[in-house]
């Protein structure tokens, strides 16, 4: 099987949130996608370890904000690779909230859905939220959405084990293994900087060159 196949599949970037004026959480996903038009249903698949697939489970709602093609690395440091159980990640956020009452981040995106849950399908590690759309906006439309082959590809960006779609890249066979080249890890978002498959060695990079998921500074990475 060459796994590298799962690349071409096409996906969006998404902020889900999910909570109350109170309390409020989101993640960063990738699996959001409509399942049916009349009535628009949708479907997102998260991780049972996240903070809001709790906050999902007891409140019902969920917004989900389509990240725009610019979107920055520190809304994926924020968002994609911290814990709300650890921070508040709403602080500070343009945030509005819906008819329900859920959360919705404006920052760096286009348009919004805020959604009902109707079914949660266990499906092993993560869980596939199946929501009822009640509202959706449009906040810039001058704006291209993101997609994950765009992330992944121009911004450098990488998905953490939570992912659905996470890829163990030790899996990929045609990785050349060469040990002289050397991997870094960023200690702010745990994003690793591997020699073996950049096209620059660390060192050479220039001072400012900042972490491509939180933004961290060269000094955030050790070696590993
Ligand atoms: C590019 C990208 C895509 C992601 N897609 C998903 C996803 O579809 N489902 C999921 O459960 N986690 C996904 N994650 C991981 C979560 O965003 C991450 O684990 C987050 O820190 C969970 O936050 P929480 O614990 O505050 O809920 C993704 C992360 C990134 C960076």
């Amino acid at each position: 099987m060459n796994i590298e196949a799962l690349f071409n599949i096409s996906y969006g970037l998404y902020i889900v949130t999910s909570g109350n004026v109170e309390k409020g959480n989101g993640f960063i996903s990738n699996t959001v996608f409509q399942v049916t038009a009349e009535p628009p249903k949708f479907a997102l698949c998260c991780n049972k370890n996240n903070y809001t697939s709790e906050i999902i489970k007891k409140t019902n709602i969920i917004s989900v904000s389509i990240l725009q093609k610019q979107a920055s690395s520190e809304i994926f440091g924020r968002f994609g690779y911290k814990s709300g159980r650890d921070f508040d990640k709403m602080k500070g956020m343009d945030i509005k909230y819906g008819e329900t009452g859920v959360p919705i981040v404006l920052n760096e995106s286009i348009a919004y859905l805020e959604c009902k849950l109707i079914e949660t399908i266990d499906v092993g590690t993560h869980l596939l939220f199946i929501v009822d759309l009640i509202n959706a906006e449009i906040i810039d439309n001058s704006l291209e959405p993101l997609t994950y082959s765009y992330y992944r590809e121009v911004k450098k960006g990488v998905a953490p084990k939570n992912a659905p779609t996470y890829i163990d890249k030790s899996k990929i066979n045609n990785i050349i293994e060469n040990n002289n080249l050397k991997k870094f890890k960023c200690t702010a978002c745990g994003y690793i900087y591997d020699e073996t498959v950049e096209s620059n060695i660390f060192v050479n990079l220039h001072n400012d060159w900042k972490c491509p998921i939180c933004g961290c500074d060269k000094e955030c990475f050790i070696l590993l």
